[in-house]
């Protein structure tokens, strides 16, 4: 054994860093990071985080939970989401309190402005709910939660990449890491672990995504017998920069950025009448690729513009400054005079490792838990966004199921509960698959493995999906998976061997990719984010479940968990 400590988290995103705010000081905690902790992917989240603070209008949090209910088309589970929108306000006022740079109203409140699908009055026009700083919230969050940790003294382990769990049937005890420095792995025990390893949209060809989101958490638990939740409900954001996927944040419409068509129509309104340009993501991203597909795309071309000229320099290079330089840089437009072309982009997952909403890991649809093992931020399912999330919560999840995962550890350690590592858990099995991918000589190379299968993921498990569509993407998998067998690298070397990490990547999204093409099978229905031009409506009847998936050898097994519901009945949503 390497080290020890009481409690490891995974990830040095918001999620993690929150979890470890609440246990350092009290335990020996310590956040493993993939890539430096302040360059995680919470970083880029731009456009805010949701609370019913009412800073500037009437808010209310059962207007919130309303809202992310209907924009979750009735998938999500209302006690977790009860939770989230209840604990909103309390979490954003702790987050100024540690030190977080909020803009300010007038009045020198917390500044909020809309967002996608948050409505006043339970479904009414747009209601000022995100709070934000500038367009660089999920950066100041970050950094604040980071600084808050070197404070309480937690243990950072920069650039390791999680390889295995330490997991029996006892349940986790730790973790092998892979040290991206050296190449050599490092076995660390602890009492409880908390994965916090993000999502994986580098399976798709077009992300908002950084690269080291590769699925990391979510593949290791799947191959540990652990199920998968709701994999199939991938959201798209719809305003990626065309061609490129960098997002250009939801606050542009939230400050009055407008979607044209090639003809300049300011097409929402025939999709949403009320909400128009800030309908939920899922609605806007379908209505866009409908507009390209009928020849309304901008010069025939496969984009939309995404106009925020009427908003004036002053106010975008205040609220807006980041994207404005994004549009400059990478579209080479400027959007004080010019439309940003613009295209949906993979944004997040909605499923991943089934949690309780204190994050204990669960074993299947029985609601049984793992000892010592737990989850939150988007890795985990607890489940809040169902299947499509509404924009500026994610931030308030990773915060609120962050910090309620963190007192459930220091509960358990404080019961005394998880014994924690010993000598009989072994770290065979992650040594082995290193050396072999070390030692791979195959003919297959990961660039042209992992480049088609994003396009495959792009084609046919996207934003449109068909029954015929996904059964090409699965064979294509299965081709693909055992094509990745005959991997090789070109080089032993142990120091920062990103060829090896890519294979080990590259095996992570395969997996992924497949119970994700499986459960999109499964659920023959459209519901949210996930499409099915063969079954265009919801079907509460038979789909008003979770799906729960396993790997079962080389096949996936799929279970229904039904939704927990609320004081909100499933209704046909209208924006
Ligand atoms: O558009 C955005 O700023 C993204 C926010 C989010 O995904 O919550």
């Amino acid at each position: 054994m390497d080290a020890r400590h009481d409690a490891l988290i995974i990830g040095a995103g918001i999620a993690g860093l929150r979890a470890a705010v609440e246990v350092a000081g009290r335990i020996d905690v310590a956040v493993v990071s993939k890539v430096y902790p302040t360059r995680s992917h919470s970083g880029a989240a731009q456009g805010g985080i949701a609370a019913a603070l009412g800073n500037e209008e009437e808010d209310r949090w059962e207007w919130h939970m309303f809202d992310t209910v209907k924009g979750s088309d009735y998938l999500g589970d209302q006690d977790a989401i009860e939770i989230l929108a209840r604990d909103a306000p309390r979490a954003v006022l702790e987050l100024e309190h540690m030190g977080v740079p909020f803009s300010r109203a007038e009045d020198g409140k917390i500044a909020q402005r809309t967002f996608g699908g948050h409505t006043r009055e339970l479904g009414g026009a747009a209601v000022k709910r995100a709070c934000y700083a500038s367009d660089r919230t999920g950066r100041v969050i970050m950094d604040t939660l980071h600084d808050q940790c070197v404070k309480g003294g937690v243990r950072f382990y920069s650039e390791l990449v999680l390889a295995d769990l330490l997991l029996d049937r006892q349940g986790c005890r730790g973790a092998v890491l892979l040290d991206l420095a050296s190449g050599e792995l490092r076995t660390v025990g602890s009492r409880c672990l908390l994965l916090a390893t993000g999502g994986f949209g580098k399976i798709y060809r077009t992300s908002s995504n950084c690269f080291a989101n590769t699925g990391d958490g979510q593949a290791i638990v799947l191959r540990r017998g652990l199920p998968m939740e709701d994999l199939e409900f991938v959201q798209f954001h719809p305003t990626g920069i065309r061609g490129l996927g960098i997002l250009i944040s939801e606050a542009a419409r939230g400050e009055g950025g407008i979607l044209r068509n090639g003809s300049g129509e300011r097409f929402m309104e025939r999709y949403a009448p009320t909400n128009k340009d800030l309908a939920p993501r899922d609605i806007v991203s379908r209505a866009i690729l409908k507009e390209i597909r009928e020849g309304r795309g901008v010069g025939g071309e496969e984009h939309v513009h995404l106009d925020l000229t009427g908003i004036g320099e002053e106010r975008l290079l205040e609220r807006l400054w980041e994207i404005t330089s994004f549009a400059r840089i990478y579209a080479g437009v400027d959007p004080v005079k010019e439309p940003i072309p613009v295209l949906p982009t993979c944004h997040y997952m909605m499923g991943g490792i089934p949690t309780t909403v204190d994050g204990e890991v669960v074993r299947g649809v029985d609601g049984s838990s793992v000892p010592g093992l737990y989850a939150a931020g988007e890795c985990a399912c607890v489940s809040v966004h169902g299947s499509n999330r509404l924009g500026c919560n994610s931030l308030l999840d990773l915060v609120v199921f962050g910090r309620r995962a963190g007192k459930a550890i220091r509960r358990a350690l404080d019961e005394g509960r998880f014994a924690g590592a010993d000598a009989r858990v072994s770290d065979e099995g992650a040594r082995e698959r290193l050396e072999s991918l070390r030692r791979a000589r195959g003919r297959e190379r990961v660039p042209a493995l992992r480049g088609e299968l994003q396009g495959e993921m792009m084609e046919h498990c996207s934003v449109f999906r068909t029954g015929e569509g996904l059964v090409d993407a699965r064979e294509a998998i299965r081709g693909l998976r055992e094509r990745y067998r005959e991997i090789g690298v070109s080089s032993e070397g142990r120091r920062f061997n990103l060829e090896v990490l890519e294979a080990l990547e590259l095996g992570n999204l395969l997996d992924l990719a497949q119970v994700m093409v499986e459960s999109a099978l499964f659920r023959k229905e459209s519901r949210g984010a996930h499409y099915r031009e063969d079954f265009p409506e919801r079907d509460d009847e038979n789909f008003l479940a979770h799906t729960f998936a396993y790997r079962d050898g080389e096949e996936v097994r799929i279970e229904k968990k039904p939704v927990a519901p609320g004081r909100f009945e499933p209704k046909k949503r209208s924006y």
